[in-house]
């Protein structure tokens, strides 16, 4: 097994076994590419969302929240494009009757992705990757999820699961603009689910069936797109930088070259990561001229234009668009904060292997743990009250059980920055010993000074 397969497998271990991810319906024999946040996943995705709605809405004076349908009226998706063209190109093999996605096959064959259609091999050249039998030639798949609003399942009564957050914030733009009276340049910004019938979803929770995504629409004037398109560029990298504090060499800007992009998109980069199964993509940013708002206008007759108040200029906004997929975050989140590093054991000289989620700070899912040395009534009583405290202002777990080795071992594997612990002598002294995640280092407080120190530590 090649090194960074291995980190993949003992991400979705310790996933597993420490409660971030689970296998869905698990007591039901599971549901293929399907999974449960345990509580700790939970707790890292709120975090993560908070970070992202924190950085890209909250902190600027330019940006409008929104929550939309899940499902809307099928003319939204006629509009998009997405009856049409959200498709995959699928194969199928004769014998075995396993399903794949052409491109998938072809890159895997050395094609680069967006390939040329003049290829060195056909797909149907390609022996089915399950059972070596013939594969059909491609054909188009639509990935939107289909259902039926009501008791009958005729064609009036079909409707879609939504597949981005996007159309949602298109057809609102009319009411965001009456409600706030805002002026361009001016964005909407959602958080929401999103299903897509996947032919192959696969690598743990990379590719799903249902994931969250969040997006904003930037409305702009046409002139300045180029400025715009830099200023979120600069944002984007800040985010990972900054706040997601990755390591910048494992992300890869891809700008898609004209034959590759939508026809009505003048530029657009996919921000990629270098995962262990290969460099794919963790979101994007596409400038998307007026075609949206274009579209809405032709399908639902209604006049989407904007009026400059300045220059009295009538005209369809155009629109930047960065979209992050949350899923795809966490789990660049859980593979960067994935470490392994010899740390001291209790016999002198010796080490041992601690396994360490070094995750920035402020997405930690449990912040501060707190773990007296002995469960005796005098002691426990003291440490609960802390904690019950302490939780006023920081996620805590509270842990008594096994040996205080142990209890490191646990609090690192789940990326808890901050360990407190209580001894006899904090009756005495009424001090904690506070043990830094990353360095291990230990230092001595006054309880009553904890929450500030913690404070300091977490600003
Ligand atoms: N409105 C634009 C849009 O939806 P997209 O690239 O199709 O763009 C946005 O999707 C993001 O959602 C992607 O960049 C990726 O991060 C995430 N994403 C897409 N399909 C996914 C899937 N099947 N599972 C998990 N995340 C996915």
């Amino acid at each position: 097994m090649s090194e960074q397969n291995d980190l993949m497998d003992k991400i979705v271990s310790l996933a597993k076994r420490r409660g971030f991810v689970f296998p869905g319906s698990e007591i039901y024999g599971g549901l293929a590419n399907s999974w449960d946040y345990g509580p700790l996943g939970h707790l890292l995705k709120q975090n993560i969302k908070k970070a992202w709605w924190k950085f890209f809405v909250q902190e600027r004076g330019d940006m409008v929240p929104l929550d939309t349908a899940i499902i809307m009226n099928p003319k939204v998706w006629e509009a998009s494009g997405h009856l049409k063209n959200f498709t995959d190109p699928l194969v199928e093999c004769k014998s075995c009757h396993h399903r794949f996605r052409e491109d998938h096959l072809l890159e895997a064959r050395g094609a680069e992705p967006g390939y040329d259609k003049e290829l060195p091999i056909s797909v149907t050249e390609i022996p089915c990757p399950n059972c070596g039998g013939k594969l059909t030639p491609a054909k188009n798949f639509n990935l939107l999820m289909k259902t039926y609003l009501g008791p009958t399942e005729d064609s009036a009564a079909v409707a879609y699961l939504r597949g981005e957050c996007a159309a949602g914030m298109f057809v609102n733009f009319k009411n965001i603009l009456n409600v706030t009276r805002r002026r361009l340049p001016f964005g909407i910004a959602q958080i929401g689910k999103n299903f897509r019938n996947e032919i192959t979803p696969g690598n743990f929770i990379f590719r799903t069936r249902e994931f969250e995504i969040g997006e904003f629409e930037y409305f702009i004037s046409p002139k300045d797109w180029e400025t715009v398109f830099e200023m979120w560029l600069g944002e984007i990298k800040r985010w990972w930088k900054d706040i997601m504090q990755i390591n910048m060499d494992n992300l890869v800007w891809h700008e898609i070259p004209d034959k590759d992009r939508a026809f009505y998109s003048k530029r657009t980069v996919d921000i990629e990561y270098k995962y262990p199964f290969g460099v794919k993509e963790l979101h994007g940013i596409a400038y998307r001229t007026d075609f949206d708002l274009s579209r809405h206008e032709t399908v639902s007759g209604q006049d989407l234009h904007y009026t400059d108040p300045e220059t009295n200029e009538k005209f369809v906004p155009h629109v930047i668009e960065p979209t992050f997929g949350i899923d795809r975050m966490l789990l660049v989140c859980l593979l960067e904060a994935y470490h392994e590093e010899a740390a001291p054991t209790s016999e002198a000289g010796e080490t041992e292997t601690r396994v360490v989620m070094k995750f920035p700070k402020h997405l930690a899912p449990v912040q501060v743990a707190v773990l007296p040395l002995s469960k005796k009534e005098e002691l426990s009583s003291v440490a609960k009250e802390l904690a019950a405290n302490l939780r006023k202002d920081f996620s805590v777990e509270y842990d008594e059980t096994q040996s205080i080795g142990k209890r490191y071992r646990r609090q690192d594997e789940i990326g808890t920055p901050y360990c407190v612990t209580l001894d006899f002598d904090s009756l005495e002294d009424k001090k904690v010993t506070v043990r830094d995640r990353d360095s291990m280092q230990q230092d001595r407080v006054p309880m009553n000074e904890l929450r500030d120190y913690l404070k300091e530590k977490f600003a």
